[in-house]
């Protein structure tokens, strides 16, 4: 009798304690529990997401504008307005991305006005260009600390869980609102995914 009252609350402390940074619960694989084919079908899930319009179209290269592309655009085309990045990557030489891109972790709601985020909008530095790149290309990048920004799988794990905690633009990318299609999967999915590509020893496709 004791015992089964007692089971509830021991059920929600463990739940509790299992929910991290962001309210993501970050799985423990242990290094070789997940295999190298588990680790590519994990890869091909994290492909699509990062080569989704919502990912893509901030991830350009250097002295390329940030686009406009995804089913909400007829075509890719380069942002309105003339914006370029430049440099500074917040357009701080031209007209900066804050002028229409506010800092808010309020939803988005209304379709086709400037998309915000609870970090500082602005390009992603141009070692990480993804857009046009194909995925396998992407993979061999995202592993290499010379083209990473020096990160290593549980660095690339912890990126996601800060993006969760700062509702960055990886939450948004998932999360658009305002009638925008997200890239697939929800923030949960995606770390999961992460986790077990790093456990599997990051593999890439040929
Ligand atoms: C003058 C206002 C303005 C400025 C300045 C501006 N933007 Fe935008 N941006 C917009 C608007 C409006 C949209 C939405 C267009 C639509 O949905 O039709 C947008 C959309 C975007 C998108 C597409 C998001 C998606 O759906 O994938 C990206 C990426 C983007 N902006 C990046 C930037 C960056 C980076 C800067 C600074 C270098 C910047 N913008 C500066 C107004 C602006
Ligand atoms: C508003 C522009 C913007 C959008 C949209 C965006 N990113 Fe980024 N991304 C950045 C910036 C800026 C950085 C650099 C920040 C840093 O390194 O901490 C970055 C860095 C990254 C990195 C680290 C890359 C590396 O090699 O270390 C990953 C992974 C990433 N983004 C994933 C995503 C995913 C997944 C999406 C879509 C769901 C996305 N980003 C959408 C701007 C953007």
């Amino acid at each position: 009798m004791r015992l089964l009252r007692l089971l509830p609350l021991v059920v929600l402390a463990g739940a509790a304690l299992a929910e991290g940074p962001g309210g993501l619960t970050v799985p423990a694989f242990a290094d070789g529990s997940v295999s190298e084919a588990e680790g590519l079908e994990a890869w091909a899930r994290i492909e699509a997401v990062l080569t989704h319009p919502r990912c893509v179209n901030c991830h350009v290269e250097s002295g390329a504008p940030p686009m406009w592309s995804g089913p909400e655009f007829e075509t890719a085309v380069p942002h309105g307005m003339n914006i370029q990045g430049g440099e500074s990557r917040i357009g701080a030489e031209l007209l900066p991305c804050q002028s229409c891109h506010v800092t808010s972790t309020l939803p988005n709601e209304v379709p086709h006005a400037a998309p915000h985020a609870g970090m500082d909008w602005r390009l992603a530095p141009p070692e990480f260009v993804w857009f046009d790149v194909p995925g396998p290309a992407i993979c061999t990048q995202l592993r290499d600390p010379e083209r990473n920004g020096g990160r290593d799988g549980p660095a690339l794990i912890e990126h996601i869980t800060h993006d969760a905690e700062e509702q960055g633009f990886i939450t948004w990318g998932l999360d658009p609102g305002a009638g925008r299609e997200p890239a697939p999967g929800d923030l949960q999915a995606h770390l999961d995914d992460t986790a077990a590509w790093v456990a599997a020893g990051m593999p890439c496709p040929e």
